[in-house]
């Protein structure tokens, strides 16, 4: 018996990296899935992997996110579990990346030097208004505009299980203020959301995930000793360490879980 058996479960940005295996791993413990992604070649690969629907929608867009939950209506008539898991990293050019890969080390080696630190990363005053309504959009208005959608399902059947996808950056601060901004956002969304819903039986809970291999740290490789030596596990993270977490609260055993942010991060951040 799977833990998630005949539950309908839909999982945004799941063409690849941590949404891809958590529906892999959803759908082993019994669900049925709705692979959204904004690419739909990966969406659609996944989609056939796990015998899914593939769905195709930017979900920082109102009306394409709005189709897709009609569509879930349509062909499915409920909804159990919501994984807004959408979202994207840094995004600067190559000398960007460069700069921020470079920057921590540039500024130990001044510090060890005795000082003063020359090197600045300024991220933020170089930060140009349509990357930051874009990470904005993604993660936050894209969560919202899910859950929004994703309750109307929800409500009348008085169930159901909603996981935002967060980071350590929204918890202890990192690369990229927009970023952090938006993850931040999230989990106090998250907590508004559970107090919300919880009469109606909905428990709304996020995930705040370490720095973990996928195509979203690829740039950062150069930087990856460093971020490992931060990390008292000395390793990033697998994507399973962030499905099972996903499938342990999208389940019964969950049950008393709301509000809550669960995150797997090798110690990197311990306070929550
Ligand atoms: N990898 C990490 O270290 C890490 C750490 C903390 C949080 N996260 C978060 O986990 C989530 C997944 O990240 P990942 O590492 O798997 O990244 P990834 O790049 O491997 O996968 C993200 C997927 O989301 C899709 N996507 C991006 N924008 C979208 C949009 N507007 N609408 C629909 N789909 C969209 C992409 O096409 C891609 O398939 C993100 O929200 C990310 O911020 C990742």
């Amino acid at each position: 018996m799977g833990r998630l058996d005949g539950k309908i479960a839909l999982v945004t940005g799941a063409g690849a990296g941590l949404g891809a295996q958590i529906a892999r791993r959803f759908r082993e413990e019994g669900a049925s899935l709705i692979i959204n992604d904004l690419r739909a070649e990966p969406a659609e690969k996944v989609a056939n992997e796990v015998g899914g629907l593939a769905i195709t929608a930017d979900v920082a867009n109102s009306g394409e996110v709005a189709e897709m939950f009609g569509r879930v209506q349509d062909e499915f008539g409920r909804l159990d579990v919501l994984v807004n898991n959408a979202g994207f990293g840094f995004t600067g050019d190559e000398e960007q990346i460069r700069k921020v890969n470079e920057t921590p080390f540039k500024q130990m080696e001044e510090a060890a030097a005795g000082g003063p630190i020359t090197t600045h990363s300024d991220l933020t005053v170089n930060m140009s208004d349509e990357d930051w309504h874009r990470m904005i959009g993604v993660h936050l208005d894209g969560t919202f505009f899910c859950c929004r959608e994703g309750l109307k399902i929800m409500n009348p059947q008085l169930s159901g299980v909603i996981i935002n996808m967060g980071s350590i950056m929204g918890t202890c601060g990192g690369i990229g203020t927009s970023y952090g901004a938006a993850k931040a956002g999230i989990l106090g969304f998250t907590r508004s959301l559970a107090r919300e819903v919880v009469t109606r039986g909905i428990r709304v809970n996020a995930l705040a995930p370490g720095f973990i291999d996928t195509d979203l740290t690829a740039p950062f490789e150069a930087a990856r000793q460093l971020l490992e030596a931060q990390t008292p596990m000395g390793r990033f993270g697998e994507t399973d360490d962030i499905a099972w977490a996903a499938v342990y609260l999208a389940s019964e055993e969950a049950k008393f879980m709301t509000g809550q942010t669960l995150s797997p991060n090798g110690g990197y951040h311990m306070s929550q």
